[in-house]
């Protein structure tokens, strides 16, 4: 999935410090439930639950898996490959055998599209 820089929403979102704003993906594009993987370096995942959008890092803290392939719930998501578990909101560990937390990224919906606010050393695809 790729992200676009060049939106003019862009330009009518918040600063947030040390970070900048880019296209996501489509909100249709994040089931209820389950994770989307966007292909940012590093990529990150949006999961959509209980009406609200979030955006973390993808990679399983634990060993290097995506959390996309994750099951989303009660506000975590579950790694797959060893069951760690995530608060979405927070990225604190929930369950091991992952012990560092995951990195959060606010999210804000523009139309049918969602941003995400992503560190400044994150590289996106820019033009779109
Ligand atoms: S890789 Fe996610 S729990 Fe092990």
């Amino acid at each position: 999935m790729s992200i676009r820089m060049s939106d003019s929403a862009l330009t009518d979102l918040p600063p947030v410090k040390g970070r900048q704003w880019a296209r996501l993906c489509a909100a249709s594009d994040v089931p209820a439930d389950e994770g989307h993987r966007v292909g940012s370096v590093p990529p990150v995942a949006v999961f959509r639950q209980g009406g609200e959008f979030f955006c973390i890092d993808d990679t399983c803290t634990h060993e290097e898996y995506s959390l996309a392939e994750g099951w989303a719930e009660n506000g975590a998501v579950e790694c797959t490959l060893h069951c760690a578990r995530f608060s979405l909101r927070t990225g604190e560990v929930l369950a091991p055998p992952a012990t560092k937390p995951v990195a959060t990224h606010p999210v804000a919906v523009v139309g049918e599209d969602l941003y995400g606010a992503l560190p400044a050393n994150y590289l996106t695809q820019k033009g779109g």
